[in-house]
């Protein structure tokens, strides 16, 4: 059965010592103030270097199949990508200040948000959680040292884990704006940040024009029934539909499509 190959243990990490090196100088060179050296890192990650319309570089991923499932239909997401993809992941988050995550990948995957497949620093992490819903127990929440924020709707009631934030944010009929998600994690020095999942929460912060990049991870899979990548609101026609400048990358035997959202990303500035 597919749902439980998706159930099975992570893939192998097969970077090799050579890539291990690639990465470890790229890294250095991507917080240095040098410009990149012509590498396929580079050509990959250069967008997420410096913010374009304020100072804040917004990237969302999704890890999905050819029939774009991000989850089986009890919600297992893992692992729809192979060792390419989750590599690929990890370097995301080391490049970024802080990972944001909707409360329903924290309920479903637990997920821990470090960079373990590679070296780099661990993100903040961030869970939108409207009505206080996540309980003191899960990983996102556990102590080492990595600041960590439960941004939940104004006026619900909750009490935060030791060493959490607890971030209050107005709602509307319990949406909260990504725009004030942004801003808000701004004025804690948050810079770049990646919108991990799931499907929802990805969603709501392209339908606010709130991405500057979108990395669409494919793998060769086809689920067959499942949850959808993504949830936007409904057209009636096809020049409604986003079309995106799009670069593709291979990696290992999955595809990222790194999407380019600018030019209907707003400026966090206004207002
Ligand atoms: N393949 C992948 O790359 C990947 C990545 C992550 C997760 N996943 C999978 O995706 C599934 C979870 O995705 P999902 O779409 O169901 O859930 P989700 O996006 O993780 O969380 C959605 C929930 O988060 C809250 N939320 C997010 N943005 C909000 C906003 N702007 N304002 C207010 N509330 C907001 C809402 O909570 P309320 O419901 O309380 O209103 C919303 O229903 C799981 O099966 C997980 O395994 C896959």
């Amino acid at each position: 059965m597919l749902s439980s190959k998706l159930q099975s243990s992570p893939p192998t990490d097969n970077i090799s010592l050579e890539q291990q090196q690639e990465w470890d100088e790229f890294l250095v060179n991507f917080f240095s103030n040098e410009p990149l050296s012509k590498s396929p890192l580079q050509s990959i990650f250069e967008p997420l270097r410096y913010p374009t319309f304020d100072d804040m570089v917004v990237v969302g991923q999704i890890g999905q199949t050819l029939d774009g499932r991000i989850a089986t239909v009890t919600g297992q997401s893992r692992y729809v990508n192979g060792p390419g993809g989750l590599t690929h992941l990890h370097q995301l988050r080391a490049l970024v200040d802080a990972v944001v995550i909707g409360v329903g990948t924290a309920l479903a995957d637990d997920p821990q948000l470090t960079v373990r497949q590679i070296k780099g620093k661990n993100p903040a992490r961030v869970v939108i959680d409207p009505r206080a819903g996540l309980s003191h127990q899960h990983l996102v929440w556990r102590d080492d040292g990595v600041k960590k924020i439960w941004i939940v709707a104004e006026g619900v009631t909750a009490s935060p884990p030791p060493q959490v934030e607890l971030m209050m944010l107005p709602a509307q009929n319990g949406a909260i704006d990504p725009a004030l998600i942004l801003k808000s994690l701004n004025l804690r020095a948050v810079k770049r940040i990646l919108i991990e999942g799931g499907a929802e929460t990805v969603s709501r912060f392209i339908a606010a024009k709130c991405l500057d990049r979108l990395h669409l991870i494919v793998a060769p899979i086809i689920m067959g029934s499942g949850r959808l990548s993504f949830n936007l609101p409904p057209i009636e026609h096809m020049d409604q539909a986003l079309r995106l400048p799009i670069q593709t990358h291979q990696l290992g035997n999955d595809v990222v499509f790194d999407c380019d959202l600018q030019t209907q990303r707003i400026s966090l500035n206004k207002e």
